[in-house]
């Protein structure tokens, strides 16, 4: 990880920012390397994101939240938009004041964090200096004085005690319903998806869009560009596109970068086409092993994950956990079927095909005979299978089963995948 965050640190803008997501395995070791990558002085935020709530753990505390880091390419001046949310009606803020009209108002810091020996944002004003607290001006002398001449400084009853400090008064009266507060560095609002989530791929790992979107709003501006170095399905490219963001997207699984691909054309609406890319618009995925030599030779998990994803289906989550099926597609318009199972479960959609892979040249009888029994054994009425080719035999049993049991298998080869001349057949 260290070379990969010396190099995400190298190509890091002056006004851009680091997004570093893990959990309380790593985040203290993580904290350490980054200081040490970006220097203390650049880290702003430890954002504590609780994913879930749900959890119960006899032993300990149930471990309910991850962690985000936050470093900055300078330590002032970087993109960054506070996030404002309608503030909690029951709670009066401790920084309402009474005006001379007798009516409240909310008052809000002159000041922000750190001194510095620029400009006249270190020296005192009127008397104040914001040094002696470690502070600095967060506005120009000169708007202040306009403040104070319309009346909107909230001066201190005993100047120089300590917080006695002047602040800007709001110019309208504080109404509770209407109070914002700025989202801090606890999240626990946006929750991890669950396996019923619309925008869920199967993809294990897969985040909130609503998390990337966040941080992504807050730290960039429109057109600037946000690169995911670990970008699994691709949220962050879709946050991104989606707030007008140019991206780039790097992950080392090729099962990965299908995913996304197939994500950007679905979701988003891109073409994965070179001259559209080289146009601005469309995308390219670069590196993947798309011949059939090279599939030949990508891992068996990889090559299952490939296949069952270029039909469109999830791959199952265990290698084991269903025998003989390896994925499953879900017609669109699928519904639960049965109310009073758990959620979370895909089984509580009945309505679905299974998808058998085997990397192998020839496809035999055999093979067949075991993807039948499977879906004999799971009630299914249609079936995919994927391999390099299938044998004489095998095609005969595939048509004779239909023939006995009236339950179609779809033998699938690699090379009508890759040319995209499937789609009629998976309907
Ligand atoms: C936690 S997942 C990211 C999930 C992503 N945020 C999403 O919403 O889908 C981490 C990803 O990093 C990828 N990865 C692991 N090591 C890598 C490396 N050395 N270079 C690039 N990607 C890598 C993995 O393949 C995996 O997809």
């Amino acid at each position: 990880m260290r070379p990969r965050c010396v190099e995400l640190a190298r190509v890091l803008k002056k006004t851009g920012s680091f997004y570093y997501h893990c959990d309380w395995h790593a985040s203290h070791y993580v904290k350490v390397m980054l200081d040490q990558i970006f220097g203390e002085s650049f880290f702003q935020n430890e954002v504590i994101w609780r994913r879930t709530n749900a959890r119960s753990d006899p032993d300990r505390w149930p471990r309910l939240h991850d962690v985000i880091y936050l470093y900055t390419g300078c330590q002032r001046g970087y993109t960054f938009a506070p996030l404002l949310i309608p503030g909690d009606e029951s709670k009066t803020p401790h920084t309402l004041i009474t005006g001379a009209d007798g009516l409240k108002y909310n008052t809000s810091d002159l000041t922000g964090s750190g001194m510095t020996d620029e400009g006249e944002s270190g020296r005192p004003w009127r008397d104040f200096n914001p040094a002696s607290f470690g502070r600095h001006w967060g506005y120009s002398h000169s708007q202040m004085d306009e403040w104070d001449v319309a009346g909107l400084i909230h001066w201190p009853k005993k100047p120089g005690a300590a917080g006695g400090f002047p602040r800007k008064r709001d110019e309208e009266p504080f109404v509770s319903h209407a109070r914002m507060v700025q989202v801090g560095d606890v999240w626990t609002d946006i929750d991890r998806l669950n396996q019923t989530a619309k925008e869920r791929l199967g993809y294990p790992t897969q985040k909130p869009l609503a998390l990337l979107d966040r941080i992504i709003k807050a730290s960039s501006k429109e057109n600037d560009i946000v690169l995911d170095a670990f970008c699994g399905c691709g949220t962050a490219l879709v946050a991104a596109q989606n707030l007008n963001r140019q991206w780039i997207g790097i992950d080392i699984s090729p099962t990965a970068c299908r995913v996304m691909a197939k994500r950007l054309r679905d979701v988003c609406g891109l073409r994965e086409d070179e001259n559209y890319w080289r146009h601005g618009k469309g995308f390219v995925v670069r590196d993947l092993p798309w011949t059939e030599k090279q599939l030949r030779t990508i891992p068996p998990f990889e090559f299952e994950n490939w296949a069952v994803i270029a039909l469109g289906g999830i791959p199952n989550k265990t290698q084991v956990g269903d025998m003989g099926i390896d994925g499953r597609i879900y017609p669109v318009g699928s519904e639960p079927s049965e109310a009073g199972k758990e959620a979370g479960q895909l089984d509580f959609m009945d309505d679905w095909y299974p998808i058998q892979v085997k990397q192998m040249d020839k496809v035999g009888r055999p093979d067949i005979d075991k993807f039948e029994a499977a879906m004999m054994r799971r009630k299914r009425k249609k079936g995919f299978f994927v391999g390099f080719d299938f044998s004489g035999d095998a095609l005969r049993e595939i048509d004779q089963f239909f023939r006995r049991e009236h339950i179609v298998i779809v033998p699938l080869t690699v090379r009508e995948i890759l040319d995209e001349t499937i789609a009629h057949r998976l309907v």
